[in-house]
């Protein structure tokens, strides 16, 4: 990339709205990095979170055109098929499979778990998408805080009971987070948002920059494994989640949302493509890394990281 085009790129990175909407896709897309290969994905096996809606079932799409075989994870089967037919009309030879797991609960993680690895051998590509934005402060069964469980603990729960079989070289985890992360610093003393008042927003973005800490934390523990892990932010794109838990937002930024596959394409390129497999533990957005920090008084403090991995280990009890 050109000085001018990294100078372009930036200042709409800095300017938020061009950048996280449509137009930063439009405009990044004519110097981006090369596509994977239209076989990249084939006789690999990704599974991805979320998949029914937005940028998940996108995400499902864009991996099973490139070859992959898709397990979609959703909590709803019915919704799942509803979604794995629409995907098929369109790709009729997608391969893709469906598995059953709420991503918020420990035993429903591990239940899915289980199932995966009695039915497949291997594991190229991780998707941890399944996201919301619980409005009020509400706790799963198990007594964990919503937006804490479906973003952090299951998903860490997930890739350590995966690793296994994830496959060294192609081996790509990927999570989707939020740019909405950058408003929030570590809380490492308070994951579960235990004190102080609640917000679904601020709760949502705690829990967004915990998965880009999470990211970071995995990627140097599997990198003896030739598995890259990253993380990586959509920008702003039309899906139900948007239109459901913003709808304020939604009216206003419409006309200037991306599309659900535009949204997805820095997902599905940092699972296919070769560029990204040659670095681990990064922050993307369009198929460039970005700083995770933008204010030096956000920085991470090293002993919140380490209470993260803590907390995630002790609510798990997975052995790493
Ligand atoms: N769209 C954007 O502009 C945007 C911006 C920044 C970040 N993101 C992130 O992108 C990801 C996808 O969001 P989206 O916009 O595509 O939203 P979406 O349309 O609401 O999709 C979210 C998906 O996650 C699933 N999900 C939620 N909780 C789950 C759980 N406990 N277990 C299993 N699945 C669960 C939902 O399943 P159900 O259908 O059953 O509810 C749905 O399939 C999220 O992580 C979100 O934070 C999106």
């Amino acid at each position: 990339m050109g000085t001018a085009t990294k100078l372009l790129d930036t200042v709409l990175d800095r300017a938020v709205v061009p950048g996280y909407s449509k137009i930063g896709y439009a405009v990044r897309r004519r110097f981006w990095p090369a596509d994977p290969a239209p076989d990249s994905l084939v006789g690999r096996v990704a599974v991805v979170t979320g998949a029914n809606s937005g940028l998940g079932k996108a995400t499902v799409a864009g991996l099973a055109g490139l070859g992959a075989t898709v397990v979609m994870v959703v909590r709803d089967l019915e919704k799942g098929e509803r979604a794995r037919r629409e995907i098929v009309e369109q790709l009729p030879d997608a391969r893709l499979e469906l598995g059953e797991c709420d991503v918020s609960s420990l035993a429903s993680v591990r239940a899915f778990a289980e199932a995966f690895l009695a039915e497949h051998e291997r594991l190229d590509v991780l998707i941890h998408n399944a996201g919301a934005l619980p409005p009020e402060r509400a706790e799963t069964r198990e007594g964990h805080e919503v937006a804490f469980a479906t973003h952090v603990l299951g998903p860490f729960l997930l890739t350590g009971l995966l690793r296994p079989a994830l496959v060294p070289g192609p081996g790509r985890v990927v999570f989707v987070t939020s740019g909405g992360m950058y408003a929030a610093r570590l809380h490492g003393e308070d994951p579960q948002y235990r004190h102080g008042e609640y917000s679904g927003g601020k709760a949502y973005a705690r829990t967004k920059r915990m998965q880009v800490v999470l990211a970071e934390q995995w990627a140097r523990r599997l990198v003896d494994e030739g598995v890259v892990v990253h993380s990586t932010h959509p920008g702003w794109a039309a899906t139900p989640g948007v239109s459901g838990s913003l709808p304020g937002f939604d009216r206003v930024m419409g006309p200037l949302l991306r599309s659900p596959e535009q949204g997805a394409d820095t997902i599905v390129w940092l699972a296919a493509a070769d560029a990204p497999g040659h670095s681990t533990g990064e922050f993307w957005h369009d198929r460039r890394t970005r700083p995770t920090h933008y204010l030096p008084w956000q920085h991470d403090d090293p002993r919140d990281r380490k209470r993260l991995w803590e907390s995630c280990v002790r609510e798990t009890d997975l052995a790493v």
